[in-house]
């Protein structure tokens, strides 16, 4: 584990000044950032999985202790109200000890509903930045997630403080290795559900701790861009496994993206070459450059691929002018990664928050921003075999320019995706999942 200590003060430093631009900008003196708290299902009593608010986690790597409450200005020492109950069902967190502890004036909170007594006193001037409503509501507070101050805080997350790469490469590391353990137990024939769970007890993490839920998918299944199950019984024949999952360290996330083939087939020659796609596009990630220049670039490469692999029987120019790519790889070519593994801000024009959609021709493009040092990147092209897209273009006018049987070849293998988390910096470009030896095959 890395140790964190000076580049967590110099992190510190960071938040605090942007804390100070963003309440200047609002005209308030300060903001009360909520943890979050526990959710009661609906006529049960039993609680959803608790997820913190990033604004909080961005502070400190507290991410399962509801009822915690950060009082920061920009200017003075921040103060952490942490929540230890008095409780005999749930275990109460320990008075906290770790590198962190140096940088806040702690105050300890026994009854969630006695937060006030911590709060400063008159609220009007100070802004609730959280998830309860009424709960800021029900303590005075009159302004509650201000646009202005979120907008800043979004735009500025973007670029991560040296702690934070740190994080974010600790995660890739954890991600890797179980990356690593889940590609053994496919090779061993084992279920999504089995292999599944070889990735979890690898990274040492449950559902509730990964940045999202692990998508693994055999086979056909590998064509469902966000497959959600794990089927508990091995398929008869094994081709395709698609693994999509990440790990948490300290909060921040890992989004990995691995495609295999158990077979001696042409999709494993495919595969290769959406690989070699990946790693392309990834060094096109430079500052000045436009991250919509990079989704462009993709459908030119995915083009090329379907012509190299006869699929289409027209040019690559002509394949991607048809918009014929739409069909094979439906979905953005990556986005901002961070506290949140779709991290904020990737379609704002300023740290104002005012709007860059992405354009009509790329509906799903998470990031329309200016790359820069500093901003972390996924880079996730896929080429998919996906059934009711398949439909719609086999009814079209398109039609003609499709090699039906080629696909009826590839149908069965489901589909490809291959995903690096990479950090731009001035000079190069760091490439945490490659340079942590993760391969294609
Ligand atoms: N795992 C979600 C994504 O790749 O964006
Ligand atoms: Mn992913
Ligand atoms: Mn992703």
């Amino acid at each position: 584990m890395p140790s964190h200590s000076a580049s967590y003060a110099e992190h510190i430093k960071i938040l605090q000044a942007r804390t100070l631009e963003a309440i200047q900008r609002e005209s308030i003196d300060g903001l009360i950032i909520h943890s979050g708290q526990g959710k009661v299902m609906f006529l049960d009593d039993n609680y959803y999985p608790y997820t913190v608010n990033p604004q909080f986690k961005a502070w400190l790597p507290i991410v399962d202790n509801p009822c915690c409450w950060l009082v920061v200005n920009g200017t003075d020492k921040p103060k952490l109200i942490f929540y230890r109950p008095e409780d005999f069902w749930h275990k109460v967190p320990p008075e906290p000890t770790e590198f962190w502890v140096e940088h806040f004036d702690i105050v300890y909170l026994k009854q969630a509903n006695a937060v006030e007594k911590h709060l400063p006193y008159d609220k009007i001037k100070y802004a609730y930045v959280g998830e309860y409503i009424e709960v800021a509501r029900a303590l005075g507070f009159e302004i509650i997630n201000p646009d202005r101050v979120l907008n800043y805080l979004h735009w500025q997350r973007a670029y991560k403080t040296d702690y934070e790469l740190e994080c974010m490469r600790q995660a890739n590391v954890i991600a890797v290795g179980a990356h690593r353990a889940a590609k053994a137990a496919f090779y061993d024939q084992k279920s999504e559900f089995d292999i599944n769970n070889a990735y979890l007890r690898a990274a040492r993490q449950g559902d509730n701790d990964v940045p999202y839920n692990n998508i693994i998918a055999l086979n056909e299944n590998a064509s469902i861009l966000h497959y959600m199950q794990t089927n508990t019984d091995a398929p008869a024949d094994f081709r395709t496994f698609l693994i999509d999952a990440g790990a948490s360290y300290h909060g921040y996330a890992a989004d990995i993206t691995r495609t295999y083939c158990a077979k001696s087939h042409e999709f494993t020659d495919m595969i290769k070459a959406l690989d070699a796609l990946t790693i392309k596009l990834g060094d096109k990630l430079k500052p000045g450059v436009s991250y919509v220049e990079i989704q462009i670039a993709a459908h030119t490469g995915i083009a090329q691929i379907l012509q190299d692999f006869g699929v289409v029987n027209l040019s690559a120019q002509d394949c991607v002018e048809q918009q014929i790519t739409q069909t094979f790889f439906p979905h953005g070519v990556g986005h901002f990664l961070g506290l949140q593994v779709h991290d904020v801000a990737g379609h704002a024009a300023d740290d104002r928050g005012t709007p860059n959609p992405p354009p009509e021709e790329h509906p799903f493009l998470r990031c329309t921003r200016t790359i820069e040092a500093k901003q972390v990147f996924t880079i996730e092209p896929g080429l998919y075999f996906i059934d009711s897209l398949l439909t719609k273009l086999k009814g079209s006018e398109q039609s003609k320019y499709i090699n039906w049987n080629v696909i009826d070849e590839f149908k069965p293998f489901g589909g490809i995706r291959i995903e690096d988390n990479i950090i731009v910096h001035r000079e190069r470009n760091e490439n945490m999942t490659r340079e942590l030896g993760l391969e294609s095959d």
